[in-house]
């Protein structure tokens, strides 16, 4: 883990309350695995509460790249930051999803939850497997870096509830759909997913509910991210977890919903 002082590249709006900020962290960049977070430290809070966790969207040629919607004090604090600022940043943290796969390989995100499925994708690919990413939201405005998908060569499913954008409704009936066919074509297949609880647990079911393995990054209030405040408490079959330290990502058949 390493506490970096990053300068800030670029930071911009992409619309419906959510951004993208890159920083020059050559450290972090190089240690960083997909489904592991940074800790930022946003500047402007006091000091009980500097700084909020992240997943990493993407680590290459030493920039680290987030994505994040605004949502209350810190993340709106966060948004004053501009290209040229340094930026304290901790990282790479906690347990990521594994780089490896027995059959098909399908990412479950629904709106900021797509982050980390990206740097998944992208190294998923890189060792000649094909993932396919299924991409949920409210509205096209939640569906997050389709064209980075695009240029990245990986099919994208989307669904959103109001229609405006794929399949109206679920992110998992796009989903189910796909896992008719491997059932039908008796194709083995393995789940990724970040997002919001119910979805998480939705896919987490049709892990275990088939005997298949299932990785899902949870999200939880942190506080100090390297494991001393227990603040941020997940139940699993081994008794309390704490996710930024034996997660975000845990394995499906370890979860205690
Ligand atoms: C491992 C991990 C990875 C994350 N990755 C991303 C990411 O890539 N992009 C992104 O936009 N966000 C991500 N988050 C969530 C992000 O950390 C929170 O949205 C942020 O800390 C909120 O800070 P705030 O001060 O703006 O909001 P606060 O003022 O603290 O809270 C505003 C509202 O959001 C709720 N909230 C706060 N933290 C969380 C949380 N962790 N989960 C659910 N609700 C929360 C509060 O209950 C409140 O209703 C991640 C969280 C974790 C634990
Ligand atoms: S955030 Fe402090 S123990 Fe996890």
């Amino acid at each position: 883990m390493i506490d970096e002082k990053c300068k800030v590249i670029e930071h911009r709006e992409l619309g419906s309350g959510y951004r993208f900020i890159s920083f020059e962290a050559p450290k972090i960049a190089e240690d960083a695995t997909p489904g592991q977070f940074v800790h930022v430290r946003v500047p402007g809070l006091e000091a009980s509460a500097l700084r909020r966790p992240f997943s990493i969207f993407n680590a290459e040629e030493g920039r680290l790249e987030l994505l994040y919607k605004t949502v209350g004090r810190g993340t709106a604090a966060l948004n004053g930051v501009k290209p040229g600022d340094v930026v304290s940043v901790m990282g790479p943290l906690g347990h990521g999803f594994p780089l490896k796969c027995g059959g098909a390989a399908l990412l479950v995100g629904g709106g900021y939850g797509v982050a980390p499925l990206y740097f998944l994708a992208r190294l998923l690919k890189a060792q000649g497997f094909s993932p396919l990413v299924f991409v949920g939201g409210r509205t096209k405005d939640d569906l997050l870096a389709l064209d980075r998908f695009e240029a990245l060569g990986v099919e994208v499913r989307a669904a959103t509830n109001d229609g405006s954008f794929g399949a109206k409704g679920l992110v998992t009936d796009p989903l189910d759909d796909e896992l008719i066919r491997l059932k039908a074509a008796n194709e083995k297949f393995e789940l990724f997913a970040c997002g919001p609880d119910p979805m998480l647990k939705a896919v987490a079911l049709r892990a275990t509910g088939t005997g298949s393995k299932g990785w899902i990054s949870m999200d939880r209030h942190m506080v100090c991210g390297v494991g001393a405040c227990y603040a941020c408490i997940q139940k699993t079959v081994r008794g309390n977890s704490r996710c930024c330290i034996e997660g975000p990502v845990f394995a499906a058949e370890d979860l205690v919903w």
